[in-house]
């Protein structure tokens, strides 16, 4: 059968009727934050008022202060854990008490800029005052004295769970009681591609002390034990600030663009100041200590999605990049290779996952550099030829790891299959 029927037949299986579950397996048995934008660009390409859908499920699940978590239960996630009723977050106790990365202002601007739809852009237009509470809510409560760039208090904010970057910032948490007899994700991915035992139980600790202290948002940032300010959460923000900007601006909101305009300026002058020109890279910070994290993980190339001049600035970043590409068969590796931290088959040390490579596809267009957009594009598609729609790839191999039938991985498919300038 046609790839491109394949990846609509996974998105329609994992439909579990105004969400979908990242994969066909028990997994993730639940919706995603970050999943279910990127879900919906590839939705888009074959039903927009289901893409749509999916987002304003998404949002039913904000919280009153603005927050979206990174994980809505509805009601399921009996063979996941942590699940609701560990987490007991949120007005509903549906949800987890954490978020991710904000990418979905990023993809109702798609969404708007592409549709004909007077009723499609009717919804997403409702859409735009809940994304700048969202916004808002992001820069009160992780970045309250105003630096411009916001923290993450727990390294599933990241999206980029076991990223080598997280590392030393964790093991300064106390691990909490062991819950590798409670995990069910081994059971259904191989341990070895996965978190380790050390990891989780510092995880699950975390999420321990949120909910000890009510998920209080004006608390949380002060009493986190694990605080990072890391520049791919902040290049993505960026980002979608300036996708929101433009709908604000476009659905007749000039205090909130307003408003908008001001974080944008901030973030930007505080990643720009991220750069470490002896490295020719992009740091992030231990807030908690004031320790810049010099490890070259993805997270570091990600400010060419938040800033169509870095390339120029800084052409170092795109050569590192091109170097990283040198190294393995198929790109985006999401660590440095032949780094001792760096590990092929292990989640975020080191496989290629499709989200990444789309944004980095995007920002290189952006950054007038489509000849190494081509290049991810065609690595892209040719992972999911050969190894078909896992959750993430061996970056040396091609070969297929974690889940199978994965929700993101059909959803990158078809976008950067139909994007082709
Ligand atoms: C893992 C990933 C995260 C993703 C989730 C569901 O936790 O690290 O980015 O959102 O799985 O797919």
């Amino acid at each position: 059968m046609e790839l491109k029927q394949q990846a609509i037949d996974i998105l329609r299986a994992n439909d579990r009727g105004g969400y979908t579950v990242p994969t066909v397996t028990g997994l993730y048995p639940a919706q995603w934050n970050w999943d279910s934008c990127f879900v919906a660009l590839g939705l888009a390409q074959f039903d927009e008022p289901r893409a749509l859908t999916e987002i304003e499920t998404l949002f039913e699940g904000q919280w009153p202060d603005g927050m979206v978590p990174h994980i809505l239960f509805h009601g399921d996630g009996s063979s996941y854990f942590p699940n609701a009723s560990v987490w007991q977050a949120g007005p509903a106790r549906q949800s987890s008490g954490i978020t991710q990365p904000l990418v979905a202002a990023t993809v109702v601007r798609q969404i708007f800029e592409r549709t004909a739809d007077r009723v499609i852009r009717m919804r997403l237009t409702a859409l735009v005052p809940k994304l700048l509470a969202w916004h808002g809510w992001c820069y009160a409560a992780r970045d309250p004295h105003g630096t411009g760039l916001v923290s993450i208090i727990h390294p599933w904010e990241s999206g980029m769970d076991n990223s080598p970057l997280w590392d030393d910032a964790l093991s300064a948490v106390e691990p909490g009681p062991s819950v590798a007899h409670l995990r069910k994700d081994t059971g259904f991915a191989a341990a070895e591609h996965r978190p380790t035992g050390p990891q989780y139980d510092r995880y699950i600790n975390l999420v321990l002390r949120f909910r000890d202290n009510g998920y209080r948002t004006d608390l949380l940032y002060d009493i986190a034990p694990f605080r990072v300010a890391d520049i791919g959460f902040n290049a993505i923000l960026q980002r979608a600030n300036q996708d929101l900007r433009f709908l604000l601006a476009s659905t007749g909101d000039v205090t909130g663009a307003a408003e908008v305009a001001t974080m944008e300026e901030r973030t930007g002058a505080a990643i720009a100041r991220c750069w470490h020109e002896e490295h020719g890279f992009f740091y992030g910070v231990d807030t908690r200590i004031g320790k810049i994290i010099r490890k070259p993980g993805i997270p570091g190339v990600l400010p060419l999605f938040a800033d169509a001049g870095v390339a120029a600035r800084h052409p170092g970043l795109v050569k590192r990049l091109e170097s990283w590409l040198a190294r393995v068969a198929y790109g985006v590796p999401s660590f440095e290779p032949d780094r001792p931290d760096f590990e092929p088959q292990r989640y975020w040390r080191g496989p290629v996952w499709l989200i990444v490579n789309w944004m980095l596809i995007d920002g290189l267009r952006r950054n007038g550099r489509a000849d190494l957009a081509d290049h991810i594009r065609r690595d892209s598609l040719a992972l999911v030829e050969r190894a078909g729609f896992a959750e993430y790839f061996n970056p040396l191999t091609g070969e297929p790891l974690g889940g199978p039938g994965f929700s993101w991985t059909a959803a990158m498919y078809l976008h950067i299959a139909a994007s082709t300038e």
